[in-house]
């Protein structure tokens, strides 16, 4: 009998697999798709089961069954819980790791329920490679399952570089796939800001791209230091095999997405949760795809690039990275109150802290802020983050300056700017917007030196 199955055996699937497998559990594989069936097969490893058909998979499993279902998100889940649910018995454990959304977890979860199957939704992030050596896992559903496969899923995790696993129970339902969908949402934060840096770095720094990727490298080696700071070395540096050219200066650029963050911008606007990097890094993809690109390309002086135009830029990605990571939690505090779940941000932190795309040096201060404050309202009230708005704002604030001197457009930059302007001002403008309103609706309004509600008479002026 096998000790968990994973249904499902394309990259990601076969590499959760392997992975399990590796750490000393035995594993049964299954795929409708029969070549990825036999694909394991070829391993010929006694702890690597291929099997065929629905029963043989299911009947190989020593029970509670464990049960990995790694398949696209969306129709193709719930066709696969309909198949199984004749076969397996109650108390078993289904795990779904797509990239799910969290109202479809939240269903299945419910529906799973009522016959005494255990749901896991779980965000699973890391890419192919991630999935074969650890990924950051964010298993939400019920608590007292999540504790029979825990050790499996922190074998199989990635760990923190103090060797804490990269997984921890979330929430019930379909938190843990809310979870998957922030990170999503941070990754598209970051993934914009790291764009515009890049953009000002060649148009107004006039960097070449061999400088551009010493100048990522060098900031991964400190406080910068991310997976997709390092990655941007990476893409900057790598030639072309069609031409002499760096690839980068090769890829068309219009944004592709899948939609994971652009659900966490939907839920955005039901919460009410101000996550503007997010929303911007969303639509900067939208509107690389509706460009009329018929600009001059921005001719700058290369003169005129201010000296320390590198030192600035560290500091206002620094800055605004820590914006999107701190909007994201923002989200999941709002969305832990509106959904009831009890939601532990320095688990959060530190399943995100090796593993993921959006891992980096910053997540291990992040989980540091939530451990000595589980109930802090925003990030930026942490002493650690208060002390890196102070000493980076003004970085940022110039960066985005220069970039609209030179007509390069930063809409993440300036979000995060505006975000940090807004969020502790007293004295926001939209006391306007609530004259306005009871002027032309009689929306009525609350005063800022009594209670209650009120309304004004209008006058028009004679
Ligand atoms: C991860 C990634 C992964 C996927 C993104 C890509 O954590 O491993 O986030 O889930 O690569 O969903 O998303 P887009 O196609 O929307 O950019």
């Amino acid at each position: 009998m096998q000790q968990f199955g994973v249904i499902g055996l394309s990259v990601m699937g076969k590499n959760l697999a392997l992975n399990v497998k590796n750490h000393g559990y035995s594993v049964s594989g299954f795929s409708i798709d029969k070549p990825e069936v036999d694909a394991l097969a070829k391993y010929e490893d006694k702890d690597l089961k291929p099997t065929y058909t629905w029963e043989e998979f299911v009947n190989s499993l020593e029970k509670p069954r464990k049960i990995l279902i790694q398949i696209m998100a969306g129709k193709p889940v719930d066709e696969t819980l309909q198949k199984l649910l004749p076969l397996l018995d109650k108390g078993d454990i289904l795990i779904d790791g797509g990239n799910s959304n969290f109202h479809d977890t939240n269903r299945r979860y419910e529906e799973m329920e009522k016959h005494g199957i255990h749901f896991i939704g779980m965000g699973v992030s890391g890419g192919e490679e991630g999935a074969l050596n650890g990924p950051a896992l964010m298993p939400g559903g019920d608590e007292k399952a999540y504790e029979e496969v825990s050790p499996i899923l922190e074998a199989m995790a990635a760990k923190t570089p103090t060797g804490q696993p990269c997984v921890g129970y979330i929430g019930p339902a379909g938190s843990g796939h809310y979870v998957k969908m922030v990170h999503n949402g941070i990754e598209y934060g970051i993934m914009q800001i790291i764009s515009e840096v890049y953009d000002v770095l060649r148009t107004v720094g006039h960097y070449s791209n061999d400088e551009m990727s010493e100048i990522f490298k060098n900031w991964d080696k400190g406080a910068l230091q991310a997976y997709l700071i390092e990655i941007t070395a990476k893409v900057l540096k790598q030639k072309d095999n069609l031409t002499d050219d760096h690839i980068i200066d090769h890829i068309l650029n219009e944004a592709s997405y899948k939609g994971t963050g652009n659900w966490m911008l939907e839920d955005a606007i039901r919460l009410g949760a101000p996550i503007t990097v997010i929303a911007e890094a969303v639509l900067a993809r939208f509107m690389s795809k509706a460009t009329l690109r018929d600009d001059p390309e921005p001719k700058i002086d290369p003169e005129k690039a201010p000296k320390d135009l590198v030192d600035q830029l560290a500091k206002a990605l620094y800055l605004a990275m820590a914006v999107s990571y701190g909007q994201g939690f923002e989200q999941l505090t709002m969305a832990a109150k509106a959904y009831n779940w009890r939601l532990h941000y320095s688990t959060i932190a530190q399943n995100w802290e090796a593993g993921c795309i959006i891992r980096s040096q910053m997540l291990h201060d992040i989980k540091f802020a939530y451990n000595a404050d589980k109930d802090l309202p925003n990030l930026f009230k942490a002493p650690f983050f208060d002390k890196v708005k102070k000493e980076n704002i003004s970085a940022l604030r110039e960066v985005v300056k220069i970039a609209a001197d030179a007509g390069v457009p930063t809409p993440t930059l300036s979000a995060a700017l505006n975000y940090l302007e807004s969020i502790f001002n007293p004295r926001l403008p939209q006391n306007m917007i609530q004259g306005q309103r009871d002027y032309f609706g009689a929306h009525t309004y609350q005063r800022n030196d009594r209670p209650g509600t009120f309304h004004t008479e209008w006058y028009e002026e004679k």
